[in-house]
């Protein structure tokens, strides 16, 4: 059984099908790459996933359990989180406070059980496992620094840091290099295969750079139109008349 089972999802906006009887299956251990063009579904299926959106059909298991109709605070306490696509911090807190607060407001359901829920050895725990964290990524020179002053590329990274403060199993990422530099991309393609090598995580990327997700994805699902249009290697995907009529043709992109 895969780690994250996905069956016949569907959501509907209104009269607009943007997630469209779709299928996902993702292994223990994978990098999967999820690409299509703007507005194809891609951040929907992952709030539909993480669960931010309510299905109109299908059922998610994740770990053998079922998650679907779960709240977003079950579904990350059962070990599955997601980034946003925007940064998403809190910009008046430093960088260390951003992974503590994280870790609560995903995890508890009330703001009171977040502010006051924690006894002290708790939250000396919580402050060891942040700076852990940090460190993985290359942040905790950051730790006390307000989040807003960090530079676009290590914004980002505190996002993944946040999302890692309550202790995933599967991570997944909404255009983790999007605006960065090459430098930033480099960075940040690093620490997401280290995230697989070095802590086992399961990583679920959307992202538009062919490169990056070419580079570091061993498979890739390509989402048109809120369907499935087809899965394969990086090879495969990049060698498929349809994607590249359907996505790759679209832009100039160079794989
Ligand atoms: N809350 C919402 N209400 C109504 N329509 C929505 C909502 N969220 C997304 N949509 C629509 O659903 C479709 C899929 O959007 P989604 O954001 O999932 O695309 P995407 O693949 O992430 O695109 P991008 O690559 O630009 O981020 C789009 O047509 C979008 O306008
Ligand atoms: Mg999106």
């Amino acid at each position: 059984m895969a780690l994250l089972e996905a069956r016949a999802l569907v959501k509907r906006f209104g009269g607009l099908v943007a997630v469209n009887n779709v299928d996902l299956d993702v292994e223990a251990g994978e990098i999967r790459g999820i690409i299509g063009p703007n507005g194809a579904g891609k951040t929907t299926l992952f709030n539909l996933v993480s669960g931010a959106l309510r299905l109109s059909s299908g059922t998610i298991t994740f770990n053998g359990e079922v998650i679907s109709g779960r709240k977003p605070s079950h579904i990350a306490k059962a070990g599955l989180v997601r980034t946003f696509q925007r940064n998403a911090m809190f910009p008046n807190y430093t960088v260390l406070e951003n992974v503590l607060l994280s870790r609560h407001t995903q995890i508890e359901e009330t703001l009171f059980k977040a502010i006051f829920g924690t006894d002290r050895e708790e939250e000396e725990r919580n402050r060891a496992r942040a700076r852990e964290i940090l460190e993985f990524l290359e942040l905790d020179i950051y730790a006390n620094e307000q989040a807003e002053n960090l530079a676009h590329g290590h914004q980002r990274l505190l996002g993944i840091a946040n999302a890692l403060a309550v202790e995933p199993r599967l991570i997944m990422l909404d255009e983790p290099v999007a605006g960065m530099n090459p430098t930033e991309t480099a960075m940040v393609t690093d620490h997401i295969r280290r995230l697989r090598d070095e802590w086992n995580m399961t990583v679920i990327l959307v992202e538009h750079d062919m490169r990056t997700v070419m580079e570091i994805c061993e498979y890739i699902t390509v989402i048109n139109f809120g369907s499935k249009l087809m899965e394969g290697t990086p090879k495969e995907v990049s060698q498929n008349p349809e994607v590249i009529e359907a996505y790759l043709g679209s832009e100039e992109i160079d794989i």
